[in-house]
């Protein structure tokens, strides 16, 4: 690894701080592309990528926005949002065409494309009705005795948990992406699920892990100074 290629990291990673005052100019589409492309970039289990990321700039639609996040100043000056849309019922059609592009490329070696393939029973189970209601049942029965489990993406509320926690990947790497971008950004839960997902006309079985407010922060922007706790690393010595 070359010193630019860390200097490069790290100076992007400086520069993302959640930004409350936007100067709310409009933002180019080919930034919005760059950034969302790279967004797509992310990683999830599997790679099923069980996130959508709804990209509103119509200003009718962004002051509705800056409503449904309860009038937050980042929400009301953002020039743009990306909310990460988490849904786990699309991914046996994802795997499905996840196979489909494998059978069809020269990239994959045959002992990949059985892997894949060994995989589809597996994936398909997320989909099997009576396999959710039992693993759920298991899930909630376990979690009286302990709080491991309660993320194992068993049954729906599981599979819900499971989608949104992958498509928080997809979050942190718009945040860096805007950043790289020269743009600012503000990652939110204070919003009004019910109310944003009318926004963007969601079905019943999405949820709303975060809702990002993007612009290009204001020369007055007030930043609170940086503070992280000095014990979230814990050092396991093995002997
Ligand atoms: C999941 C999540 C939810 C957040 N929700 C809000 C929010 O609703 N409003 C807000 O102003 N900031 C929100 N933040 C921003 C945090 O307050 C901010 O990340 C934290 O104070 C650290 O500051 P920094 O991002 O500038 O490093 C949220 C951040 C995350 C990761």
């Amino acid at each position: 690894m070359s010193d630019l290629q860390w200097d490069t990291f790290s100076a992007i990673n400086e520069h993302r701080r959640s930004v409350r005052d936007f100067t709310g100019e409009p933002l180019s589409d080919k930034d919005m592309r760059a950034i969302l492309e790279a967004t797509q970039l992310a990683p999830s289990s599997s790679n099923l990528q069980p996130d959508e990321l709804h990209w509103v700039k119509d200003p009718g639609l962004c002051s509705r926005m800056a409503e449904a996040c309860k009038g937050q100043r980042s929400a009301k000056s953002a020039s743009a949002f990306v909310v990460i849309v988490a849904k786990w019922r699309g991914v046996k059609q994802t795997y499905q065409d996840f196979l489909a592009h494998v059978d069809h490329s020269a990239l994959y070696d045959e002992k990949s494309k059985a892997y894949h393939h060994g995989r589809s029973k597996e994936i398909s189970l997320i989909s099997n009705p009576v396999a959710r209601l039992l693993a759920g049942g298991f899930r909630f029965l376990l979690s009286f005795f302990t709080a491991h489990v309660t993320l194992a993406p068993f049954g729906t509320s599981g599979l819900h948990h499971w989608a949104a926690r992958n498509s928080i990947f997809a979050a942190q790497a718009l945040l860096l992406a805007a950043s790289a971008r020269g743009l600012d950004a503000c990652p939110m839960e204070g919003f009004n699920p019910m109310r944003v997902a009318k926004v963007l006309g969601l079905g019943r079985g999405e949820v709303i892990p975060v809702v990002i407010a993007i612009g290009k922060r204001r020369e007055d922007a007030k930043i609170e100074a940086r503070w992280r706790r000095g014990d979230a690393i814990v050092f396991h010595q093995f002997l």
